[in-house]
């Protein structure tokens, strides 16, 4: 009764009460920082997000990751990957609009849904065996997604150039449609269907 209802509240409490060498991330508290991503009874989730339930539970850092401390992996990969991707809107030319809007109708500002609220928190990528098996080489779901949501972006010009970026055996066809990705995904993305839809306009560019 004296304890908040969630993992990561259980966390503090243990940290704050009985050791505090214990070490894991946390920020927000409610599911959008993405620091506190762990494996919890066997599945990876935010233990911000994940009531405690029954008397035990069991809690490891995110799988196949290379451990700085207790809870906390090292994410430099992960991240090196994503900016791999440009992450960023990229126009080949300048436009005649100087008003440095860049309009996008409802419709494909719509496409964006379900991509653009990835928090990167890496439950998804460390729950793929592919990427535990060539996280050096294999993108990953929450990667292969967030360079989809530049493909997608009615806004970017360079899309058959990231298209060509990804077309490679093992960047993006190390994924076998597995779908960890999205059975484990806290915020309910797809990232499955994201890399199928690279694979796709892939195959329609050759
Ligand atoms: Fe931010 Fe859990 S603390 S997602």
């Amino acid at each position: 009764n004296d304890c908040g209802p969630m993992i990561l509240d259980a966390l503090i409490k243990i940290k704050n009460e009985q050791d505090p060498t214990l070490t894991f991330r946390r920020s927000c508290r409610e599911g959008i920082c993405g620091s506190c991503a762990m494996n919890i009874d066997g599945g990876n989730t935010l233990a911000c997000l994940k009531p405690i339930e029954g008397s035990s539970t069991k809690i490891y850092p995110l799988p196949h990751m290379y451990v700085v401390k207790d809870l906390v992996p090292d994410m430099q990969n992960f991240y090196d990957q994503y900016k791999s991707i440009k992450p960023w809107l990229m126009q080949k030319e300048e436009r005649d609009d100087k008003s440095g809007e860049n309009l996008q109708t409802i419709a494909d500002r719509k496409k964006l849904d379900g991509m653009y609220e990835c928090i990167l928190c890496a439950c998804c990528s460390t729950s793929c065996p592919s990427y535990w098996w060539n996280a050096d080489k294999y993108l990953g779901p929450a990667v292969l997604m967030q360079a989809y949501r530049w493909i997608d972006d009615s806004r970017d010009t360079m899309t058959n150039e990231r298209l060509a970026d990804l077309d490679d055996a093992f960047k993006l066809y190390r994924c076998h449609t597995i779908m960890n990705c999205t059975k484990t995904c806290p915020k309910h993305l797809n990232p499955g269907k994201a890399i199928a839809q690279i694979k796709k306009k892939i195959s329609e560019m050759h």
